[in-house]
């Protein structure tokens, strides 16, 4: 970050000393006030509850122009990286900084495809969860388990342990998504084929079985690769900050990831794919396309708590460029599918229409987000509903590890602690029990 020739002064109306606080300005987007040093000249903290107005690092990695509606990993634009590069090339460029080479993106594939399978322990921890656990329970522990099993990997201090970490759990996130749900289906789990491309190679372990040869559609298959590069990475999100600031204790990578799995899971953030088609599911159910005028009444009604899932941004207040993305994705397997009349399809096309046109969504900038359309690909390539933000998690893996290994590799970084303003009681003596 480049010093900035401007400076902030903060004055107070009480009489007591302004000070200057140091301004700096990043490669692209908004400059930052340096308030490291506010605590210690005014005895005071800021106060930004959901960090709004907050950055609470410097990265090199994915930038969001919210205004725009721009989306760029290592400063290339999503829809070429979308349209272009497969997954794979987008994890390594995430992780190194790069797009990789010919001979270098023969090497990366053949690395991560090395690393696919996971202990043959693993299984059994599938089988303490019941069989119609949330898979998002499934694969919070099973994240969380992997540090059992690789303590030649787990020092984030030595280079190496991050790098072979890092591939590990790129590599090993498909096998424990399928296995979670063909623990799901009661079905036998299917091991990785090594041959197989990243998102070939998830499809089959997803939905081949021991009785027949599985061919895959390699339109579903592209339409899998290019959701899991949407989903790679997208700056501070709450998952990617929950995973900075767990692994800032200096914990070993795949406890980290395992934490930044279950933030995902919330409807706010990365469950609102589910939630979203649910959503439409409820709409269809109830009447479809001649319901939504009901149903944006309700979104609108102060009193209910009743959101547009898949709507809304805290950075995008244009169209999440994903989103778009998405959608072309959708017109692309629904159409090689036969079901260019998918109703669902059709009734979230009607609905983003009515709410783009509508005041209440103008006025706050409410757009589609990635998760909105998201779910339709998804299920019309058979995932089922439970399984989206699992395959969100399994995407967005590289870019967690790629955020924790750049905050781990800068040797200024501490570990995270906010304060607080605090409003409870004031200093108080026990009363005894009789006075209580
Ligand atoms: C992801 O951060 C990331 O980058 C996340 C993500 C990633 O790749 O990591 O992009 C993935 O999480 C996408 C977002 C998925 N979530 C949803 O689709 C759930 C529905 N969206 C909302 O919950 C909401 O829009 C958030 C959580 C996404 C953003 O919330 P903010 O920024 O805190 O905004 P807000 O809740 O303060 O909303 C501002 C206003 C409010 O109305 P007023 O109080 O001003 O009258 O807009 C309203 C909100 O009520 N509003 C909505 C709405 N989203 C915001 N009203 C109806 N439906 C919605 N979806």
């Amino acid at each position: 970050m480049t010093p900035s020739d401007v400076k902030a002064t903060l004055s107070f109306s009480d009489g007591s000393p302004s000070i200057d606080l140091p301004l700096y300005k990043g490669s692209i987007g908004p400059d930052v006030i340096d308030i490291r040093k506010l605590y210690g000249q005014t005895g005071k903290f800021t106060y930004d509850p959901g960090f709004l107005s907050t950055a609470s690092c410097q990265s090199t990695i994915t930038y969001i122009d919210g205004d725009k509606g721009e989306l760029l990993y290592r400063g290339y634009p999503i829809e070429q990286l979308a349209t272009q590069c497969d997954f794979l090339d987008t994890c390594y460029l995430l992780l190194y900084g790069e797009l990789p080479n010919e001979q270098k993106q023969k090497d990366f594939h053949k690395l991560v495809s090395e690393h696919t399978m996971v202990h043959e322990q693993m299984q059994f921890f599938l089988r303490g969860f019941r069989r119609d656990a949330h898979p998002m329970a499934v694969l919070t522990g099973l994240v969380g388990a992997l540090s059992a099993f690789y303590h030649d990997s787990t020092d984030i201090t030595n280079p190496k342990h991050r790098d072979i970490a890092a591939i590990r759990l790129i590599a090993k996130m498909p096998t424990l998504v399928a296995m979670a749900y063909k623990y799901g289906e009661g079905q036998p789990y299917v091991y990785p084929r090594n041959k197989l491309s990243y998102a070939g190679n998830f499809m089959r372990m997803m939905f081949a079985t021991p009785c027949e040869d599985y061919e895959p559609n390699e339109v579903l298959v592209r339409a899998m690769d290019r959701i899991f590069i949407l989903h790679a990475d997208h700056e501070q999100n709450a998952s990617t900050s929950t995973v900075r600031l767990c692994g800032s204790s200096g914990t070993n990578p795949f406890a980290a990831i395992a934490a930044g799995v279950a933030c995902l899971w919330g409807p706010a953030h990365g469950g609102a794919n589910e939630a979203a088609l649910n959503m439409l599911e409820d709409i269809q159910r109830n009447g479809g396309v001649e319901k939504i005028g009901e149903f944006i009444k309700q979104v609108k009604d102060k009193n209910s708590s009743v959101k547009l899932m898949g709507f809304g941004h805290r950075v995008y207040k244009n169209y999440d460029p994903r989103a778009k993305l998405m959608r072309e994705t959708c017109h692309e397997v629904l159409g090689a599918l036969g079901l260019e009349n998918d109703p669902l399809f059709k009734l979230a096309m009607s609905l983003e229409k009515i709410a783009l046109e509508d005041e209440y969504f103008v006025a706050r900038k409410l757009y589609p987000n990635v998760d909105f359309y998201s779910g339709i690909v998804q299920r019309a390539i058979g995932i089922p509903v439970s399984l989206f933000t699992a395959i969100f998690a399994l995407a967005r893996t590289v870019g967690w590890i790629a955020q924790l290994n750049e905050m781990i590799g800068d040797p200024e970084y501490k570990i995270g602690r906010p304060r607080q303003l605090f409003v409870g009681s004031p200093r108080r003596d026990v009363p005894p029990l009789a006075q209580r």
